[in-house]
């Protein structure tokens, strides 16, 4: 049997910290109102931290990459493939995929990007394990990269205290041990107004609203029901119980919706991994930064079995259950 393992993990943010009680005068001074109570008590969130206005997902993105590779003791040239999952790529083209590519000197990879929103990681890294178990790749790079404060409108208090700038990245290697066990991913095209950024290019204009918008509400219960079965359907795959689970990496957008989750699945609140309070929601890239924090504190040991699932606009959901 040949599983795609994740052999190292790297992440990397912009180094302005902005906590609530920052962003709620700043906002003040334009008679926007909210406080860090407020943002507390109905997402979890602290802080996020923001890239300065030329800071691009790519750079975030190659800083990861680095650490990941380095995690994992492999380089550039030993890369096949080079995925970016991003909603706020450099260009309409070419793929920040080729910008990473090109800025590690991974000269014998394929490079492209996957647009997802928040559920972008978890697609990539479906489509990652696909080719390796295909069987003609060995080493594939997937990545999460965000510079999501460049889609926010900060007049609007319902949603520019939500999101955060920040990657995560992952090398995914061929295994004949342990790794990916099984996966679920899924789309449901009727909700696209729920939550958008509708703007595109043309003629040499912005043509449309080039903000996030986002129906809170509707995106909060959907995303509830959304992740419980996804859940549900990859531990049956895997014929085991939710709660057998180690570790529950889901989609950093709001705690009461991480510990909703994990209530339905009967998941100890203890196993979930929670980032949110300290990067707000950051989008593709929420799910890999939480991983490897996780790692990184030895939390996650080799041999646990991991749940991470995602979850956006599209609407889009999936999970991956995982050996480490
Ligand atoms: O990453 C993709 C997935 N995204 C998500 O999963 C996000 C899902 N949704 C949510 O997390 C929540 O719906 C929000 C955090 C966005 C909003 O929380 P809520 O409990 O659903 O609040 P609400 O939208 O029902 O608003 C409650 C009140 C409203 O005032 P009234 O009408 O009751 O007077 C809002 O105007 O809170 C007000 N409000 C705020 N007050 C202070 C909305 N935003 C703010 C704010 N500060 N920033």
């Amino acid at each position: 049997m040949r599983y795609a393992r994740i052999s190292g993990t790297g992440s990397f943010l912009p180094e302005r910290i902005v906590s609530n009680s920052e962003l709620a005068l700043e906002l003040s001074t334009r008679n926007i109102l909210t406080s860090d109570r407020w943002i507390v008590e109905r997402t979890g969130i602290h802080q996020r931290h923001l890239a300065k206005s030329n800071v691009t997902s790519s750079q975030l993105a190659i800083e990861a990459a680095k650490l990941a590779l380095n995690k994992a003791h492999l380089e550039p040239l030993d890369l096949d493939l080079i995925i970016v999952a991003t909603s706020t790529p450099d260009h309409v083209f070419p793929s920040t995929a080729c910008l990473v590519q090109t800025a590690l000197g991974a000269t014998k990879s394929a490079a492209f990007d996957i647009q997802a929103a928040c559920s972008g990681f978890i697609y990539a890294l479906i489509i990652a394990e696909n080719f390796i178990c295909a069987g003609n790749m060995q080493n594939l790079l997937v990545i999460g990269s965000e510079v999501f404060s460049k889609l926010i409108d900060w007049n609007d208090r319902n949603t520019c205290v939500l999101f955060g700038d920040g990657a995560g990245a992952t090398v995914v290697t061929a295994s004949l041990t342990s790794g990916i066990i099984s996966t679920h991913m899924m789309s449901d095209g009727n909700l696209t107004d729920i939550l958008s950024v509708k703007g595109n290019i043309a003629n040499g204009k912005i043509i449309g609203d080039p903000f996030l918008r986002m129906d809170g509400q509707s995106v909060f219960k959907k995303a509830i029901l959304a992740l419980e079965d996804s859940a549900r359907l990859v531990c049956d795959r895997a014929n085991i119980n939710p709660n057998d689970i180690d570790w529950f990496i889901p989609h950093q957008a709001n705690i009461r919706i991480l510990h909703l989750v994990a209530q339905r699945l009967g998941i100890s609140m203890k196993k979930i991994v929670i980032t949110l309070d300290k990067h707000a929601n950051t989008s593709a890239a929420s799910i890999p930064l939480a991983l490897d924090k996780a790692c990184n504190d030895n939390r996650i040991k080799p041999g646990d079995l991991v749940l991470m699932q995602g979850v956006g606009a599209g609407f889009t959901w999936g999970s991956v259950l995982m050996r480490i």
